[in-house]
């Protein structure tokens, strides 16, 4: 048989994920000690008590059931935790669906929004879902930078009006990934108006809504007057309550794109487990002391890995927000050859910027998922590195 994937397929896949992993494994065989920092899977565990909410529903034969659109309590545990965290009401009937993770929204949305022809504003760099959810639904992409001398904010004012006068919708997300910027409530005051003058629906990824330092606002796109009428925020117990495995997550806001949104996975997927959901609810209601002590300890490991680079002289920029450091590579190297030298020399693990758009090349993204002592000795690999390899910073 001769079979190869669609055209849509061959158009996205990314192998540069793939080139990482192949690279890690090449210098495992080779019997490095690598350290990895190129996934963003949280290796924290989730909160005991969510853990022994899943084994214990998980005992009751009566719960292994299709689950459909999921448990009115699931919706009424999110109006609480928007409430409670970030000050937004919503209506939990209407204005709240359950999803198999933010993923699987973020990726069935433009097939549900979009026609052939139509315009999604992306930011690049971005999460990869972004981009392949408009080829997957035939759409057109049209990629908004995000540069540092910009503060990472995509200039909305440059993009054409041809181009708007076709655009459905944009995609934003602050704080992000790869771009770990953050954000002011004005920003986002801003899109809700150029979204209401354009009729563009926007959608907000507030993944790493609880990996915000410093004591910086956390500040849903929702909580922004006139956001419900124009957009739709999506969010994720994954990265939060580290239940990444648990595939849960929720998207808010429009009830308009909810109701599209749940008629069209009412023909994709049957709904998520039970005792992930009571999971779930018994997180999003607790009472939050979790969450304050994993942010204590994100926030270390951020000031371990970039006071670690600065010492060695490369000057990354300190991450506002997430599990990653974006960090600009030292000049003379591409993104691809700095990170795949740096697997090959070092042993370390990090994902080229590339792999995320044309505008993130000169940067690497370091995920913080190991403890504070494997960063600091990441960061004095990285120095031998940077010595041995006399690159200019
Ligand atoms: C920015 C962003 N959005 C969404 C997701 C998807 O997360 P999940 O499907 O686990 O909710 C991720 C996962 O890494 C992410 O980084």
């Amino acid at each position: 048989m001769n079979l190869y994937g669609s055209e849509k397929i061959r158009r996205m896949t990314s192998s540069i994920f793939q080139e990482v992993v192949d690279r890690k494994q090449e210098a495992m065989l080779k019997g490095k000690d690598v350290i990895d920092l190129s996934i963003g899977s949280p290796d924290f565990p989730p909160p005991p008590f969510v853990v022994d909410t899943l084994v214990e529903y998980s005992k009751d034969p009566g719960k292994y059931g299709y689950t459909l659109k999921g448990i009115s309590e699931f919706n009424e545990a999110v109006k609480y935790f928007y409430q409670q965290r970030y000050a937004v009401d919503l209506d939990d009937k209407r204005e709240v669906l359950q999803l198999m993770g933010s993923q699987d929204g973020l990726a069935h949305l433009a097939t549900a929004i979009i026609d052939p022809g139509d315009y999604v504003l992306v930011p690049d760099p971005g999460y990869p879902i972004y981009e392949a959810s408009v080829t997957i639904a035939g759409g057109n992409i049209y990629p908004m930078p995000l540069l540092e001398e910009n503060k990472f904010l995509p200039q909305l004012q440059e993009i054409p009006v041809e181009v708007l006068q076709k655009t459905k919708m944009m995609i934003l997300s602050y704080p992000g990934n790869p771009v770990t910027a953050l954000a002011d409530r004005q920003f986002f005051e801003g899109v809700v108006e150029f979204a209401k003058v354009h009729n563009i629906l926007v959608v907000h990824d507030f993944a790493y809504s609880e990996l915000i330092y410093d004591g910086n606002p956390r500040i849903s796109f929702l909580s922004v007057p006139g956001a419900k009428e124009v957009g739709v925020e999506f969010n994720s117990l994954s990265k939060t309550f580290n239940m990444a495995g648990c595939r849960i997550g929720y998207v808010a806001g429009n009830s308009q794109v909810i109701d599209i949104l749940a008629s069209f996975k009412s023909h994709i997927d049957y709904g998520i487990f039970y005792p992930i959901q009571k999971a779930a609810i018994a997180a999003l209601t607790s009472d939050f002391s979790f969450l304050e002590g994993q942010l204590k300890q994100y926030q270390s490991r951020r000031d371990a890995l970039v006071s670690g680079f600065r010492n060695s002289g490369w000057e990354v920029a300190n991450s506002p927000a997430t599990m990653f450091v974006w960090a600009k590579i030292p000049a003379g190297w591409s993104s691809r050859e700095f990170a795949f030298k740096l697997i090959d020399e070092e042993g370390i693990a990090v994902v080229p910027g590339d792999a995320f758009g044309k505008q993130g090349e000169g940067y690497v993204r370091i995920a913080m998922v190991q403890p504070p002592e494997r960063l600091t000795e990441a960061a004095q690999r990285v120095n031998q590195f940077l010595m041995e390899f006399s690159v200019g910073i």
